[in-house]
C-alpha cells in the first residue's frame, strides 16, 4: 500500500475532475470543479459563523455527506463520514473517523479510507461495518475503479489493540463484489453495502443498492469467510418505480419493547426493517416486513407502501441514514445526514457543508406499524438552563415568548391537549391528501379551526422571519387527523435557500392523547418530534435577522379555537465538542 500523503495527493489530482470523458459509466453526483475551494481560505471564524451548529456532528470544515460504519469497538463509538478534505462542495471522497465516549462529544481523527487502490482509486463511497464473532471488525464499502465502475471493496483495522482504530488496511484482492457481463449488474448503479449478517447456514449475508431502469433493488450477496461472495440468485427484495436504492439498511426490530438487537439476531418475536435512500426524491423511506432466511426473501407487511408515499424516517432533511446495533447499550442507533438547504455559493462561502442529525434511537412502536424514534439519551447531558411552565391556555391568534433559555441552541418539549374544542375542527378535502402539500398551502398564517399551533423557532423581534413547527387537527371519516407541518415558508428573508416545507399525517388520536412535540434547536438545524416520536421532521434554515441573541421562540395558536399547553420543558444547550 502507498503512503497515505502520496496517496490522498494522488487522489485529488485523479478525482477533481471525475466525470470529464465519462460516457458508458457515469458517476452519480456532480463535481463543482470550478467551486472547489483550496484550504488556504478558511477563515479563522469559522467556528464563530451564525449558522455553525453547536452540538451536531460536523468536521471542522468542508463538505460532508453519508454516515458510514457507525459501531461500538472496545467501547469507543466510532463515526465515518463521507467526506471532501479539498472543499465545501461533493468532490475528492475519503472516510472521515471521529471516535467518541458518548455519542455527543468527538475527537477527529485523520481519514480512514482513501483511494489507494485500483478498486477504489476513483472514489471510497459509503459502507457499513460488521463486527465479526470474537469481536474484529470489517468494513465493506463502495469503490469507484479505475474504470469507473462500482464495486464494493472490504478494508479492516491495522491493530485491533487501538480502541481508535486510526490505520485502516484494505483487502489486497479488491474487489470482492464487482459488476460483470454475465452477471448484468449495472455499474453505474451498484452500491452502499449493508452490515452483513449471519444466516442459519453460518453464511454471511450483505445487501447492495441497484436499480434496473425504474426497478430498486436490494442486490444479495453471500460468504462463508467475509473474503468471498457470491451473488445470490434473486435480490432480497425490489420495488417497481422507486429508481436506484442507496444506502440500503436491513435490521431486526423486537415486537416488544425498545431494546435493539444485533442485525444477525432471529426469533419469533423479531420483525424487520428495509430502508432504502431514494436517489431521485432524496428520501429516506422504510417498510416493516418479514425475513425468510431460508428462502432469502424479505415480504413487507400488508398494507406497507414501498417508495415516496411510504413510512420516512424524517419528513424533511434527513438522507442516506444508517444504523448499527450499540451492544454496549442494547439500543438500534440511527445516523442520518441532513443536507445544507443554501445554495452552493452559500456554502463555499461558509467554508462547510452538511451536518449529521442528533443520532435517534430507533424501536418498533407497539402498533407494529411503525417505527420510533428519539434522541439517544446523552444529549441531555448538555441540557443548561431550564425553564418549566404550569398548565396553562393558549388562546386563538395568541402566542407566548419561551424567554430564558438560548432560543437559537435549545432543546424544547410540550405537550397539548385538545379535546375539549374537536367540534371546531375542519373536514380534511380529499385534494389535501397529500401532507407536505397541504402544509404548504395551509402555512402557519392560515388560520383554522383547529391549529395552527407548536412552535415559532429561530423568530426574529418582529416575526419578518420564522420557522413554524405545528399541528393542525382535521377531521376524516368519523376519524381525526393530526397533521404535523415544518414550515420554512418565511424562514429566511434570503430568497436563495430551499424554502420547501414539510409535512406528514402523525397517527395520534387527539380525542384520547395529548399531542406532544419536541424541538431540537441549533443555530441552522431543527429537528422536531411529535407523537413520542412517531413522526420527525428535520429543517435546515438560515435566518439573516433571527440570529445569535437576536433569535426568540414562541409557543403560537393561530387557530380559532384555544389549546391547552399541559407542560413545557425548555432547556438552554450548551455546545458540544465535536471538531
Ligand atoms: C497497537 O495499539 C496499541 C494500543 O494503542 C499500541 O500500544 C501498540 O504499539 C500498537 N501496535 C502497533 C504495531 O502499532
Ligand atoms: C444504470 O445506472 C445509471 C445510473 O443510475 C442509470 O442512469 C441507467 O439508466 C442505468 N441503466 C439501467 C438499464 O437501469
Ligand atoms: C442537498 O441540498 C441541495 C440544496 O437544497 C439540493 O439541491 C440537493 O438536492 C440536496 N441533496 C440531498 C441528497 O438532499
Ligand atoms: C396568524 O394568522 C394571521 C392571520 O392570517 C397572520 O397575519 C399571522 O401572520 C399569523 N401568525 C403567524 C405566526 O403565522
Ligand atoms: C421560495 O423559493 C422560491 C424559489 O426560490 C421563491 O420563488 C419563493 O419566492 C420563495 N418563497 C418564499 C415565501 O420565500
Amino acid at each position: 500500500m502507498a503512503s497515505p500523503s502520496i496517496s490522498l495527493s494522488f487522489l485529488f489530482i485523479c478525482v477533481l475532475f471525475l466525470g470529464k470523458g465519462v460516457h458508458q459509466l457515469e458517476a452519480s453526483h456532480h463535481i463543482f470543479a470550478r467551486y472547489q475551494t483550496s484550504p488556504k481560505i478558511f477563515h479563522k471564524s469559522l467556528i464563530n459563523q451564525a449558522y455553525r451548529t453547536g452540538y451536531h456532528f460536523q468536521p471542522p470544515k468542508n463538505w460532508i455527506n453519508d454516515p458510514n460504519g457507525p459501531m461500538v469497538y472496545k467501547g469507543i463509538y466510532h463515526f465515518f463520514y463521507q467526506y471532501n478534505p479539498k472543499g465545501a462542495v461533493w468532490g475528492n471522497i475519503v472516510w472521515g473517523h471521529s471516535t467518541s465516549t458518548d455519542l455527543v462529544n468527538w475527537t477527529p481523527h485523520k481519514p480512514a479510507i482513501f483511494p489507494s487502490q485500483q478498486a477504489d482509486i476513483k472514489g471510497c463511497w459509503s459502507g457499513s461495518a460488521t463486527i465479526l464473532p470474537g469481536g474484529k471488525p470489517m468494513m465493506l464499502y463502495t469503490g469507484v475503479d479505475s474504470q469507473l465502475r462500482q464495486v464494493q471493496n472490504l478494508a479492516m483495522p491495522k491493530n485491533l489493540s487501538d480502541p481508535y482504530l486510526t490505520e485502516w488496511i484494505k483487502y489486497r484482492k479488491n474487489p470482492v463484489m464487482a459488476p460483470t457481463p454475465k452477471n448484468k449488474i449495472n455499474a453505474s448503479a451498484f452500491r452502499d453495502p449493508t452490515t452483513a449478517w449471519l444466516g442459519p447456514d453460518k453464511m454471511w449475508r450483505v445487501l447492495v443498492g441497484s436499480r434496473v431502469n425504474k426497478l430498486g433493488l436490494a442486490i444479495l450477496y453471500k460468504s462463508k469467510d467475509f473474503e468471498h461472495w457470491t451473488l445470490a440468485e434473486k435480490p432480497l427484495h425490489s420495488a417497481e418505480a422507486t429508481g436506484i436504492w442507496e444506502c440500503p439498511d436491513f435490521f431486526p426490530v423486537k415486537i416488544d419493547g425498545n431494546k435493539g438487537l444485533d442485525t444477525s439476531a432471529r426469533g419469533k418475536k423479531v420483525k424487520y426493517v428495509l430502508k432504502n435512500s431514494l436517489d431521485e426524491t432524496k428520501h429516506d423511506y422504510y417498510t416493516i416486513g418479514t425475513y425468510d432466511a431460508v428462502k432469502d426473501e424479505y415480504f413487507p407487511d400488508k398494507g406497507m407502501i414501498e417508495g415516496d408515499s411510504g413510512l420516512r424516517y424524517d419528513y424533511g432533511k434527513f438522507y442516506a441514514s444508517k444504523t448499527f446495533f450499540d451492544s454496549e447499550k442494547q439500543r438500534r442507533v440511527l445516523w442520518g445526514w441532513a443536507n445544507e438547504s443554501s445554495n452552493v455559493k452559500d456554502d463555499v462561502q461558509k467554508g462547510w457543508a452538511g451536518v449529521q442529525a442528533i443520532p435517534r434511537n430507533v424501536w418498533l412502536d407497539k402498533s407494529g406499524k411503525q417505527l420510533l424514534q428519539w434522541p439517544i439519551k446523552e444529549i441531555e447531558k448538555l441540557r443548561g438552563n431550564q425553564v418549566k411552565w404550569p398548565s396553562k391556555i393558549l388562546e386563538g391568534g395568541s402566542k407566548l415568548e419561551v424567554t430564558g433559555v438560548t432560543a437559537g441552541q435549545a432543546d424544547i418539549e410540550v405537550g397539548f391537549e385538545v379535546s375539549h374544542e374537536l367540534e371546531k375542527v375542519e373536514v380534511l378535502k380529499e385534494k389535501w391528501y397529500n401532507p407536505q402539500l397541504l402544509c404548504s398551502k395551509k402555512s402557519a398564517s392560515v388560520r383554522g379551526g383547529l391549529g395552527p399551533f407548536g412552535f415559532l423557532t429561530f423568530a426574529s423581534n418582529t416575526l419578518s422571519e420564522y420557522t413554524a413547527i405545528f399541528f393542525r387537527i382535521y377531521k376524516h371519516h368519523k376519524k381525526h387527523k393530526v397533521l404535523m407541518c415544518s414550515d420554512q415558508s418565511r424562514s429566511s428573508l434570503n430568497k436563495y435557500n430551499d424554502n420547501t416545507t414539510y409535512g406528514v399525517f402523525v397517527d395520534l388520536d387527539p380525542a384520547r392523547e395529548q399531542l406532544s412535540l419536541k424541538s431540537l434547536i441549533d443555530r441552522s438545524i431543527v429537528e422536531s418530534f411529535s407523537g413520542g416520536g412517531k413522526a420527525v421532521i428535520t429543517s435546515r434554515v438560515y435566518p439573516t435577522q433571527a440570529i445569535d441573541n437576536q433569535i426568540k421562540l414562541f409557543v403560537f395558536n393561530n387557530g380559532t379555537s384555544s389549546v391547552k399547553i399541559t407542560y413545557l420543558n425548555a432547556w438552554s444547550m450548551k455546545k458540544a465538542q465535536i471538531s
